[in-house]
């Protein structure tokens, strides 16, 4: 049937109609809110380039977390800032390590948020990048592996639900799904950050991490940009490798891989709606130019419509608000 027998306004013609043949329905069980946490008591330093978003002590932090489950938000997911970077990353590996204290923290007082740890060595790293660095400057996989593994550990040993490794080293995932099974965390599930893509997205994220490289950027470990094939390859590898929730990263400009990622393997797929997806938008509204009310719920539902069933994003209060009224 065509036009004039067929008309598509029919359908459209108020909200009562328009809500009973949504294809697509955010909720906040979609939802991971992230945080930033650092050593110190009654600290809030807001992020610049992330209005609304801060680096918090412990304190501050639990108070967050309260928050967030009130609002019926399943999960967060924690980057630490520690007290000294290294060389070696050690303060993510280190049992009294920002991470570890905060998860425990959070286990002890707020119980039944699903706590994720984001398992990565840049934030802990005197030259910033994900690995660990040879004169030449090359990342070393390899030597890397074993300290993601001491990290995966401590994050599962401090209380952490769910671990992430965000790295991008060949074989990480492998790595820690056997330093948990050979300690007894057979039950902790790894969302790997699989096909992330070195953005220019991230850069909010850096400022709130301060974890810019000190030289040379993250080009050698993730995957480049005009890339799909290679996408596809890394998922593959990672849920052969034992991954239980593949992550696309970044969202928005990458919805044709959450799309192509979730039909083809047909796995719990995540998607992080990055601190640059956040910043862009918040700047727009604070401009006047996007409507701030519209805006990240138009942005998430698209991400979820793409195939993502979580989604990493600081627009997650924001929007629970609105979801839950
Ligand atoms: C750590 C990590 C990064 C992000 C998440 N985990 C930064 C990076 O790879 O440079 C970015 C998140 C964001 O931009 O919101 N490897």
């Amino acid at each position: 049937m065509s036009f004039p027998q067929y008309r598509l306004r029919r359908m459209r013609k108020d909200e009562n109609l328009r809500k009973m043949i949504r294809e697509t329905r955010l909720t906040v069980d979609n939802l991971v809110m992230p945080y930033f946490v650092r050593p110190g008591e009654k600290v809030k330093n807001p992020i610049q380039s992330m209005p609304g978003n801060y680096q918090l002590s412990i304190d501050n932090l639990l108070k967050e977390v309260k928050e967030v489950k009130e609002l019926g938000i399943p999960a967060i997911i924690l980057f630490g800032i520690p007290e000294k970077k290294d060389e070696m990353g050690s303060g993510a590996y280190a049992s009294e390590g920002i991470i570890q204290k905060a998860v425990s923290a959070i286990k002890d007082d707020v119980p039944g948020i699903i706590v994720m740890t984001d398992l990565c060595l840049c934030e802990y790293t005197s030259h910033g990048h994900c690995g660990v660095v040879r004169e030449n400057h090359q990342i070393d996989n390899d030597a890397t592996l074993g300290l993601i593994a001491k990290t995966a550990l401590s994050q599962a040993k401090a209380g952490a639900d769910i671990v992430a490794p965000s790295g991008m080293m060949d074989g990480q995932v492998k790595t820690i799904r056997q330093v948990l099974d050979e300690n007894n965390f057979t039950h902790i599930p790894i969302m790997s950050y699989s096909a992330k893509y070195a953005s220019a997205f991230y850069g909010p994220f850096r400022e709130a991490a301060e974890s810019p490289p000190k030289f040379g950027d993250r080009r050698s470990y993730q995957i480049d940009p005009p890339n799909c094939e290679e996408a596809l390859r890394e998922v593959a590898l990672d849920i052969e490798e034992g991954a239980d929730i593949i992550m696309v990263k970044p969202a928005l400009a990458y919805l044709d891989i959450i799309r192509l990622v979730k039909d083809k393997f047909n796995y719990p797929v995540a998607a992080y709606n990055v601190s640059g997806e956040f910043s862009m938008i918040k700047a727009a509204v604070e401009k006047g130019w996007l409507d701030g009310d519209k805006i990240a719920l138009e942005v998430l539902t698209a991400i979820k419509r793409a195939g993502a069933d979580i989604i990493l994003t600081y627009f997650a209060k924001d929007v629970a608000k609105k979801l839950n009224y």
